[in-house]
């Protein structure tokens, strides 16, 4: 059973330090938490770090915005940040923030070899500058008419509207999101990393199975698309560190952030007098993991193992990319109260509700999760209360009222309880590989049998027949056993939980705690160990992330870096220009998402008698499938215009502030399709 040592350093992706963990996070920590626990309660040498990602334009404008440093704000916010994932349980060894010495130390080392080995050139790129504001614009602080449809008030690089993709300097009447000034076109020298010399090494890196298999094929597109040179500095004013010999110049933001996983590691390691540099060097058996979400994984499976690799470091084990968080079935959406942050969280239910639902959805792929909330308290009542616990105290009075407290000698079913032990094999191998629902399964499984037994022997009866007595004590005794291989087999999901049931069971769990069978040993007075997760409390949360959400605005209305400027209203029209706009009402009889458009629907519009064709922006906030058979407004007269992917024939109105709160609905309404609005 005894494996051999391993030595292993594990990372989560760093969240920036301008916005608060929410439970899209969290998914990650606790996957990352569960597999470092896992791995430390089998013996092995694991760390894990984390930190902050400090740098960037957003973080360096949030911070102008509320008046105080970055270095102020990043403080602030790794604090919290750092509390939130302690409440959830998440142990990181080290918790620390990329602005820091260390991380800056290497980001120079790794860059001055990347420069001597001829990896990094430069030149003049031709990029928005905001003249008032006296900075260049990343494409997301940018916003103005489509190149392509005419559509204002577009994003920088793509259109919600027609679903083009541009670069920034295609725009139409461009104007700065900072301050509103309309950009200037400004040139200015840029530092480039030579990905492409890489490609070979990264294919071979891939092909070997650093990331999962649905990844690696993805990365096959791309490598067929080309590799392209990365644009590795931004030019000052920016929050970061200044490349060497380079004044005014700054590293990008994704070049420190994972450098920020070696300055992490090492921070805690000159701490506690560990060769951190054992785990970068190449040719040695300490291993290597990296946990981040998939839209990340360009950065971490590209970019991060070419830089590793032309510094002379070591290049990631694996990569291990999981998929975002859905909250009852849908996108998080502020309005809907689904955009729960940790904290609101925290403040209404026990977090290990939420690590035992997400390991009991999760497994290796990068498919999205669905929190669905009602699910979440069925299946905590009735995996974790309803049965686990339920085992331990339906036994545990019987042996402290009657048999002092102490387990039977005898071990009444050795067969049901070696099944207990047979199991461990397949358990460890589920989470080794990630695949936790497994576990969770083959778990839940061993505790219906645990239940059936003691259903099936009645110790509630039997104790009062005195012929009985030691019978009876054998039976809860064995109850006991199997709770505690249970508990052991749950420990790395459920830390807290563990924790009682060490105290109740007067014992210390390693992962080989399931093949000892405590007999004859003295167990403590039972305490009920997890309350039934409420609805109501689950109702308060939803509801009180609507609060937050309405409290932010009224109290910083200017905290989300898009939102920095409000849109002016536009220039007045006269009552005959409006009379122009035919609006009709119409049926949806038909919706469906528009391929290779990230954001487009192509509706079937019912006018009576007349049907329309029309595309829509609208992909983020509905299911086709919801919208087919509702009743909408549309602009009837509208010219057709041509786009990408077809005819539109009109236009729907829509309200709200974008992502999934776009709203153009209402329920079949009665109205006849084809009738007048006003
Ligand atoms: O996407 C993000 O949230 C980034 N802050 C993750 C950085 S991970 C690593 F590279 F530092
Ligand atoms: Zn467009």
């Amino acid at each position: 059973m005894q494996q051999p040592q391993r030595r292993i350093l594990v990372t989560s992706a760093l969240p920036y330090a301008n916005g608060s963990i929410h439970l899209g996070h969290l998914l990650e920590h606790i996957q990352t938490d569960i597999w470092v626990r896992f791995q430390r309660l089998r013996g092995h040498t694991c760390y894990s770090v984390c930190a902050d990602d400090a740098h960037g334009t957003p973080v360096m404008l949030k911070a102008q915005e509320l008046g105080i440093t970055p270095e102020e704000m990043v403080a602030q916010t790794r604090t919290e940040h750092h509390q939130d994932l302690l409440d959830f349980h998440v142990d990181y060894d080290n918790y620390y923030v990329t602005h820091s010495p260390e991380n800056k130390a290497f980001c120079e080392l790794i860059y001055n070899r990347l420069d001597e080995a001829g990896y990094i050139s430069k030149r003049a790129i031709n990029q928005l500058y905001d003249p008032e504001k006296e900075m260049f614009l990343p494409d997301r602080f940018v916003k103005g008419t489509c190149p392509n449809c005419g559509a204002e008030d577009q994003n920088g690089d793509n259109c919600d509207v027609c679903g083009a993709t541009y670069s920034p300097t295609e725009l139409k009447n461009p104007r700065s999101v900072v301050s509103g000034a309309e950009p200037v076109m400004k040139e200015s020298e840029h530092y480039f990393f030579d990905l492409p010399q890489f490609e070979g090494m990264l294919k071979k890196w891939i092909d070997d199975g650093a990331i999962q298999k649905e990844m690696a094929n993805k990365f096959n597109e791309w490598f067929e698309q080309g590799l392209q040179q990365w644009d590795i500095s931004r030019d000052a004013p920016y929050f970061g560190f200044e490349i060497p010999g380079a004044p005014n110049k700054f590293f990008y933001v994704w070049v420190d952030a994972p450098v920020g996983y070696m300055a992490s590691f090492k921070n805690y390691c000159d701490k506690h007098g560990i060769d951190d540099a054992e785990y970068w060097q190449e040719g040695n058996d300490t291993e290597l993991y990296h946990f981040i979400g998939k839209d990340i994984s360009y950065f971490h499976c590209l970019f991060w193992p070419a830089m590793l690799e032309g510094a002379g470091f070591r290049k990631p084990t694996g990569v291990n990319i999981h998929g975002f968080v859905t909250v009852n079935g849908a996108k998080m959406s502020k309005s809907k109260g689904t955009f729960i942050k940790g904290r609101t969280y925290l403040d209404h239910l026990n977090p290990e509700y939420l690590r035992y639902y997400y390991a009991s959805k999760l497994n290796d792929s990068v498919v999205d999760i669905d929190l669905n909330l009602t699910d979440l308290a069925q299946k905590v009542n009735a995996d974790l209360v309803g049965k686990v616990v339920n085992i331990a105290s339906r036994c545990a009075s019987f042996i402290t009222k009657c048999f002092d407290g102490v387990l039977s000698d005898k071990v009444e079913n050795p067969e049901l309880l070696k099944q207990f032990q047979d199991a461990q094999a397949d358990i460890a191998q589920a989470f080794e590989s990630r695949h936790y629902h497994k576990a969770i399964r083959d778990i839940m499984a061993l505790a219906d049998k645990a239940n059936q037994y003691i259903d099936t022997h009645a110790p509630w009866v039997t104790i009062k027949d005195e012929s009985k007595q030691a019978f009876t004590h054998d039976v809860c005794s064995m109850g006991i056993h199997m709770f505690r291989a249970l508990m052991v087999y749950l420990s790395p999901v459920l830390p807290k939980l563990a924790e009682q049931a060490q105290a109740f069971l007067n014992d210390e769990f390693t992962w080989d705690s399931a093949q000892q069978i405590k007999q004859g040993h003295a167990i403590n007075k039972f305490k009920p160990m997890m309350q039934r997760v409420e609805l109501d409390k689950i109702e308060a949360m939803v509801e009180a992330s609507k609060e937050n959400l309405k409290e932010s605005k009224s109290a910083a209305p200017q905290q989300a870096a898009g939102a920095l400027s409000q849109d002016p209203i536009s220039e007045t029209i006269s009552f005959e220009d409006f009379a122009k706009v035919d609006l009709r009402v119409v049926t949806i009889i038909h919706a469906e998402a528009v391929e290779k458009a990230d954001k487009l629907l192509r509706l079937e519009l019912d006018l009576g008698g007349e049907t329309r064709q029309v595309f829509a922006g609208i992909k983020s906030a509905y299911e086709p499938k919801d919208l087919i058979g509702k009743q909408t407004v549309m602009v009837a007269n509208l010219a057709p215009r041509k786009m990408r992917f077809g005819m539109s024939e009109g236009m729907v109105l829509a309200a709200g502030p974008g992502g999934t709160d776009v709203f153009i609905l209402q329920p079949d309404s009665g109205a006849l399709p084809g009738m007048r609005v006003k």
